[in-house]
């Protein structure tokens, strides 16, 4: 038997970081859209994943950033995928101390924010194996110098600050997309930066299907090509005016009590001009203030600024912290209420788990017969 030699993969396109250029960029911002308006009416047509990795405590960023809009999906009845990507964080660090004690806090978060577990798969990464081993076959999809080359990839490795890269960091766009292909998901929430990732995503599930697919029967793939969900990003800052993170020491976390929370915003950065207004760009610490609370009130930040007017940052900070407080009071007893029962917790996250297997293992069967590797 004689072997068709397989066409190389054609790397040189540089289709990830034309994935950032501005017609690649208005394409995705359109097809966002309309699936947008979609959604309204055929949520039944979608599935959604995402997920974080379990290296802090989720905080307000991600609380405005993207919690909130993955609970609006769920509210429309999309079918949701949240995992745990409790192997990713071994991308950048040595520990695993910790990773236990996170991901039960990212499940409570999770829960206390209202994501249903009847409606929302909750599951972590490691717990998953025939979703981890979707990357052999994907890792042969992929060059070395394509990976390389993504801009995500890139970014993450200037992050981490001289440190040599390691083969799951070099990896990380193929995880990621085994992660969304194994439970095909059609749509994936993401920032405008991520983009390079997901194409890379859809670039594996094209190649899968042209190199391995159901007998080279194209009408047929195994993997759809799922599309971003370009959510409206709410950009919130740190109590200190920059990005919100755990290592800035300058965030409000959700688990915080109301004590904690009005010290992390008494502590907060303004500026010598009495008077506030609502100005992110010639003012970013006293706007980011003045947003915090309009997003924790329901209110227009502009109204907020002028009613405060000259009352200084003193009063500012008082209306923020009633506000953040107010808000996230039901939050927060739902949370303290589900810390008391870790049996439930590792309940929910059991079953995720069993869901996302049944779905995986069925995803592995699929592949190993377009690849032609059943043997029973
Ligand atoms: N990398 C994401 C983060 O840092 C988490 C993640 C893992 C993810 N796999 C994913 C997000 C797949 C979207 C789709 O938070």
């Amino acid at each position: 038997m004689t072997d068709a030699p397989a066409a190389p993969l054609d790397d040189s396109s540089d289709a990830l970081a034309d994935s950032t250029s501005d017609a690649s960029l208005a394409r995705s911002v359109a097809r966002s859209a309309q699936i947008e308006a979609d959604l309204e009416t055929n949520p039944g047509r979608y599935r959604m994943l995402t997920g974080d990795r379990p290296t802090g405590h989720l905080h307000l960023g991600h609380y405005f950033g993207s919690l909130r809009n993955r609970l609006a999906l769920q509210e429309k009845g999309v079918d949701t995928w949240v995992l745990i990507a409790d192997y990713q964080v071994i991308t950048d660090r040595d520990s695993v101390d910790s990773i236990p004690e996170r991901v039960f806090s990212l499940l409570t978060d999770y829960l206390a924010i209202g994501l249903d577990p009847a409606r929302t798969t909750i599951f972590a990464h490691s717990q998953v194996p025939a979703l981890n081993q979707l990357m052999l076959p994907f890792l042969s999809l992929v060059t070395d110098s394509e990976l390389r080359r993504n801009p995500t990839v890139k970014a993450e490795q200037d992050a981490a600050g001289g440190r040599p890269m390691s083969g799951l960091m070099l990896t990380y766009p193929v995880h990621q997309a085994a992660d969304i292909l194994f439970c095909k998901a059609n749509v994936v929430p993401v920032g405008k930066d991520q983009l390079p990732h997901l194409e890379q995503t859809r670039v594996v599930a094209r190649r899968f299907d042209e190199r391995y697919g159901r007998a080279g029967d194209r009408s047929a793939p195994v993997f759809p090509t799922p599309d971003a969900l370009l959510s409206e990003v709410t950009n919130l800052l740190g109590t200190d005016g920059t990005k919100m993170s755990k290592s800035r020491g300058n965030v409000i976390e959700l688990r915080m009590s109301a004590d904690e929370t009005a010290r992390a915003i008494k502590k907060a950065v303004t500026d010598a001009d009495r008077r506030i207004t609502f100005d992110p760009a010639n003012r970013p610490e006293v706007s980011n203030l003045v947003q915090l609370a309009a997003l924790t009130s329901g209110r227009d930040p502009h109204e907020i600024a002028e009613e405060i007017g000259d009352g200084g940052s003193g009063t500012l900070k008082k209306l923020v912290t009633e506000s953040v407080n107010e808000h996230l009071a039901p939050l927060r007893a739902r949370r303290a209420e589900l810390e008391t029962d870790p049996a439930g917790l590792r309940r929910v996250l059991a079953e995720g788990n069993a869901r996302a297997n049944e779905v995986a293992d069925a995803t592995l069967a699929e592949v190993r017969e377009a690849m032609q590797m059943v043997y029973a």
